[in-house]
């Protein structure tokens, strides 16, 4: 059944010129067809360098708009048009306008998983892969306004020293992985290295060994010595973890750490995407302008390895 419908959505992706890129919390089949898997600073480069014509988003809806503002020309499709991010759902436009008034002075770090609109009232976006380059990048005589990630934002000022002005958001399948769920899993394999998302919590952060993006992530477990690792982040990426290093032993911290967001994409979803050209993601043109700005400034900056 599902070599059936691959062999079909290959078939019309050749026929589209399109290129088909997945996020690392995608279903594993989906990680496994697709041209392109990687977290959303891979995935923006990707989509701002490609040549095809359609690019069918297998992510959230702020990736394929990212993708819209970065690549106007191109047809960007989200198979499931209700694959939201309920964090970058935290906050407004309106909502950053006003805080912006409070601290007029203040630049404006917006964390990619936020709308185009929030992307185009900031000066500078970010992902979980260069937060920090982004932050130090900024003049230390100036305000900084960080949004909407509190948690990543906590993790920024303890890497950077800089006193951020934080929003109060958080991402809900991370913030379900606790204290206790790494205490449990480090008793079961002393030995494993402790991976976590910076949008975990900060009692989580802390009893971790490395903090890192998921595109970090699967480097880090390449290039490790370790046998074992914990994975502190949503268990999608544990698929991919396990094909580039069959050797190794990849333990969630929890299995209920599940982006039921991610997981609307199915292969059925993308076949009917590429026959119908659907969903069509769009940006308006000076919302997409401005949130341009932001990212560029961004993707010149480079990650951290
Ligand atoms: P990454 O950029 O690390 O892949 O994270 C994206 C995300 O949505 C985390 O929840
Ligand atoms: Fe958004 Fe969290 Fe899902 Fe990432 S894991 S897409 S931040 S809800």
């Amino acid at each position: 059944m599902n070599n059936e419908l691959i062999e079909k959505i290959k078939k019309l992706n050749q026929q589209h010129n399109a290129v088909i890129l997945a996020h690392n919390y995608q279903r594993p089949e989906i990680q496994d067809l697709a041209d392109f898997t990687g977290d959303s600073l891979g995935l923006s480069i990707k989509a701002a360098e490609t040549d095809a014509d359609v690019i069918v988003f297998c992510g959230v809806k702020f990736m394929a708009e990212t993708a819209v503002i970065l690549s106007p020309q191109k047809t960007v499709l989200l198979p499931d048009e209700n694959a939201g991010c309920p964090l970058a759902d935290m906050i407004t436009a309106d909502q950053l306008r006003d805080l912006k008034k409070k601290h007029p002075d203040a630049l404006v770090v917006c964390y990619v998983n936020s709308s185009a609109e929030v992307k185009a009232e900031s000066d500078y976006c970010c992902t979980s892969a260069n937060a920090v380059e982004v932050v130090n990048s900024l003049p230390k005589n100036k305000p900084i306004i960080f949004v909407p990630d509190q948690n990543l934002g906590q993790f920024v000022i303890e890497k950077t020293g800089r006193d951020l002005i934080l929003w109060p958001g958080y991402c809900h399948v991370h913030v379900v992985i606790t204290e206790e769920d790494i205490k449990n899993a480090k008793a079961k394999h002393p030995d494993a290295i402790v991976m976590a998302h910076p949008e975990c919590t900060r009692p989580v952060k802390a009893l971790s060994d490395e903090l890192l993006s998921t595109g970090q992530m699967l480097r880090y477990a390449k290039q490790s010595e370790a046998e074992q690792f914990i994975i502190a982040t949503e268990t999608g990426i544990i698929h991919t973890l396990k094909t580039q290093n069959p050797r190794k032993e990849f333990f969630p911290a929890t299995d209920k750490a599940v982006c039921p967001n991610m997981k609307r994409i199915t292969l059925e979803k993308i076949l009917w995407s590429l026959q119908e050209l659907q969903y069509k993601v769009t940006v308006p043109r000076d919302v997409r302008l401005k949130a341009k700005k932001a990212l560029d400034r961004m993707v010149e900056i480079l990650p951290r390895k």
